[in-house]
């Protein structure tokens, strides 16, 4: 086995094949999650249990063998010690109690003053990085400036964006010190992953692609500058996760992370040729419904299109509740050239 072929692939160093692992792929579409799930009463609560947490982080690589195991958590966990009230209902995803639509609201947000309301997530990194072989890469992570402020002023999911991009507009620099606020909170968030444990870190802009380059390039890209440049002395590869991106890349080929994120909207040899860093992604996991013959010809199809060097297999996005695992059998077979 080749040791932790994900970390040399997020370097661009040599690989016998592609490492393999799935965003989500801790989630509902595996029975023995929604078992354990059930266990913990709530999804809330089984983030919060760093045995529980642990235990589920762990499932899919028991099931598929990852290359990558990324802590089970959500993006907005590490808000809450910030004064921010959420909730997870059982549809539409998360809820914000109180959007944040106003400036005083947006002051009012500080970086927590210890690293205690994010403990929890500390303690199952450990206990995960305890239980993994060493050739099994573990991930830690957060949302990105950009896609964490969209939560907070739409107060949930949203697909416009019209209440965050009118926010921004009307208030630039006060909506810029928001992004800064949040980076310097996400980067000593994801500093304690690190002494946990985590091998390298995977930041979340989903969003991304919901602006143009002018607007992405001035407004959010200098708040993810000082989110990576706060990292560099963790030493560890740096995932820079982008939904929609392919006209913001140009824009962030500088920032100093190792790897980009896309997804199937984005070509991964451009990506690669736009950025000159790793690449990770990009297979639409609509696709993953399909009989298993089409995965395997359209993964067969991505693989043809990645870089030889720094290129790391994944979704596009996070896998589907919906998902059949002999898809996921076939996907990754497919990467490991075992289909
Ligand atoms: O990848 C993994 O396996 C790690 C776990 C993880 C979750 N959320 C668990 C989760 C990660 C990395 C996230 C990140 C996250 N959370 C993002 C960024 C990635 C993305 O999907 O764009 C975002 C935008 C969120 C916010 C969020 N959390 C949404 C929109 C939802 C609802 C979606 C859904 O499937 O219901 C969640 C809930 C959530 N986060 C679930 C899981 C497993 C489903 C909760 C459940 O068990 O019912």
């Amino acid at each position: 086995v080749t040791p932790a072929r994900f970390l040399a692939a997020c370097r661009r160093q040599p690989v016998d094949r592609p490492p393999v692992w799935i965003m989500r792929q801790a989630g509902r579409y595996l029975p023995e999650y929604r078992e354990t799930r059930e266990r913990a009463g709530s999804f809330l609560a089984l983030c919060r249990s760093p045995e529980l947490a642990a235990e589920v982080t762990l499932q899919p690589i028991r099931r598929f063998g990852f290359d990558a195991a990324i802590i089970f958590s959500d993006i907005l966990l590490p808000l809450a010690p910030m004064g921010v009230s959420f909730a997870f209902p059982d549809e539409g995803g998360p809820r914000i109690e109180r959007a944040l639509r106003a400036p005083d609201q947006w002051r009012a947000l500080h970086p927590p003053a210890d690293e205690a309301g994010t403990a929890f997530v500390a303690e199952a990194i450990a206990r995960v990085r305890a239980a993994l072989s060493p050739e099994t890469a573990l991930i830690g992570f957060c949302g990105a400036p950009w896609t964490l402020a969209s939560y907070l002023v739409e107060g949930g999911t949203s697909r416009d964006h019209t209440a965050v991009k009118a926010a921004l507009l009307a208030q630039p620099e006060a909506f810029s010190r928001l992004l800064a606020t949040l980076a310097d909170a996400m980067a000593t968030y994801l500093m304690q992953q690190v002494k946990a444990g985590a091998q390298a870190v995977q930041i979340f802009d989903s969003w991304a692609g919901s602006l143009g380059p002018a607007d992405y390039a001035r407004t959010v890209v200098p708040a993810l500058r000082t989110l990576l440049e706060r990292l560099e002395p963790a030493g560890v590869p740096r995932i820079l996760y982008l939904g929609g991106s392919a006209h913001l890349l140009p824009h962030v080929a500088d920032l100093p992370c190792e790897v980009i994120g896309v997804d199937w909207r984005t070509s991964l040899s451009g990506a690669a040729a736009a950025t000159g860093k790793a690449v990770q992604g990009n297979f639409d996991p609509a696709y993953l419904l399909a009989p298993t013959g089409a995965v395997c010809r359209s993964a067969t199809a991505m693989l043809a299109d990645a870089p030889p060097l720094g290129y790391v297999a994944n979704l596009g996005h996070g896998i589907l509740p919906g998902t059949p695992l002999e898809s996921v059998s076939a996907f990754i077979a497919a990467v490991r050239g075992t289909a």
